[in-house]
């Protein structure tokens, strides 16, 4: 499945857009623009899939202050957030607002107020495939028959999430898994006391969690499955005179109670007679390997989306970076949030993919026009 488009509108600064997608997707500009925005609607709509929508909208402070703020057309009109996407087979579209004003205590979360799904370009009766709205929803049956249903919903999440049925809606469940499968990178742990820095009890690993927290796994699964060649090559260009090791210890079945077998990064450095462990190594070198782990996973996600990849990194490891983004492009869809020109040239040079570029006016994200030069 590929996004072919994203359309957001009231969240944030996005108060209203469509913006078409491709395979590898660039999007640029100044700080405030609403870069991480952009990336975090793609995330909200995964969170819609997961069922974990309303605490999201919550961990990132709440419905008020996800809600545009800008100025609206009508005040008459009730507020609206709305997230949607159309894939090559179906658009899907979720409309939230608040709930009928009481003296509840979540009052101020979001409410679905509408949410539908339909087959092509075209919202039409006949190509909907679930509609839900004003509390009534229904759904088309496996014989094209419209058919109520009649499941309690939660009021503040999808119908995609609560769908229990996989047999009634193959087409349904396949496009939910498949948003399940999508991966989001924006920071990775690196602190002294992340678990990146410690080794870790092994477990093969072919998509590296959202904090980078299992990277040594994740590597050493590309080096026994994957493009082990690819990831040392990478390392040599990214980081000259350097060779990554896996560390490993040999569980001890002679002892009471064995651990098992436990894996850590190291690093071989020209003129270093031993190996450097992870908690050794720099933030940038632990971030590009996080990266690298990620775009060289041997079960690549549908989606990988990087919000500003480049903080902390050389800016010798950008065109590595690049290479890796592009050619990861041929197996996955690729979002990059980034303010850094010198990535997004890197990957127009390497893939002819121009950059969006944003900007800010009257509070409202406008996508510019591609980058052009
Ligand atoms: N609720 C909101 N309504 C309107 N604009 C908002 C809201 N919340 C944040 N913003 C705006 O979003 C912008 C930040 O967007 P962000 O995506 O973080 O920028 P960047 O391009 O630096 O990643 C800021 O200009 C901020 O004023
Ligand atoms: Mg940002």
């Amino acid at each position: 499945m590929a996004l072919t488009e994203l359309e957001i509108s009231g969240y944030r600064s996005l108060r209203n857009i469509q913006l078409p997608l491709q395979q590898l997707n660039v999007v640029t500009g100044p700080n405030g623009s609403g870069k991480s925005n952009l990336y975090r609607s793609l995330w909200l709509i995964a969170q819609i899939c997961e069922g974990s929508f309303a605490k999201s909208i919550a961990k990132e402070g709440g419905f008020l202050s996800a809600m545009w703020a800008g100025p609206r057309l009508n005040h008459k009109k009730p507020f609206r957030m709305s997230l949607g996407f159309s894939t090559d087979d179906v658009t899907f579209q979720l409309v939230t607002g608040f709930p009928q004003p009481s003296g509840s205590l979540f009052c101020f979360d979001p409410e679905i107020k509408e949410e539908v799904i339909w087959v092509g370009p075209q919202r039409r009766k006949a190509s909907t495939l679930l509609e839900r709205k004003a509390g009534l929803t229904w759904f088309r049956d496996m014989n094209g028959e419209r058919v109520e249903y009649l499941v309690t919903l939660s009021e503040n999440e999808s119908i995609l999430s609560q769908l229990r049925e996989p047999h009634q809606f193959p087409e349904l469940f396949q496009l939910r898994e498949e948003v399940r499968d999508w991966r989001f990178y924006h920071t990775f742990r690196t602190d002294d006391e992340a678990p990146v820095r410690s080794p870790q009890v092994s477990v093969r690993t072919p998509v590296l969690s959202h904090d980078g927290s299992d990277l040594a796994a994740v590597l050493a699964t590309i080096l026994e499955i994957g493009d082990a060649e690819k990831l040392y090559e990478t390392i040599s260009q990214a980081l000259p005179g350097r060779t990554l090791r896996i560390i490993s210890n040999e569980p001890d079945f002679t002892q009471k109670s064995p651990r098992s077998t436990e894996l850590g990064i190291g690093l071989e450095a020209d003129g270093c007679s031993r190996t450097l462990l992870a908690r050794e190594l720099s933030d940038g070198t632990l971030k590009f390997l996080c990266l690298a782990a990620a775009l060289l996973s041997p079960r690549p996600p549908f989606l990988i989306a990087l919000n500003e990849p480049e903080a902390s990194l050389h800016p010798d490891l950008l065109v590595p970076l690049a290479r890796l983004i592009v050619d990861a492009s041929e197996f996955s869809q690729i979002w990059v949030s980034t303010h850094s020109m010198a990535l997004a040239d890197a990957i127009t040079e390497i893939s002819e993919v121009q950059a969006l570029q944003l900007s800010l006016s009257n509070g409202e994200t406008i996508i510019e026009s591609c980058y052009d030069e």
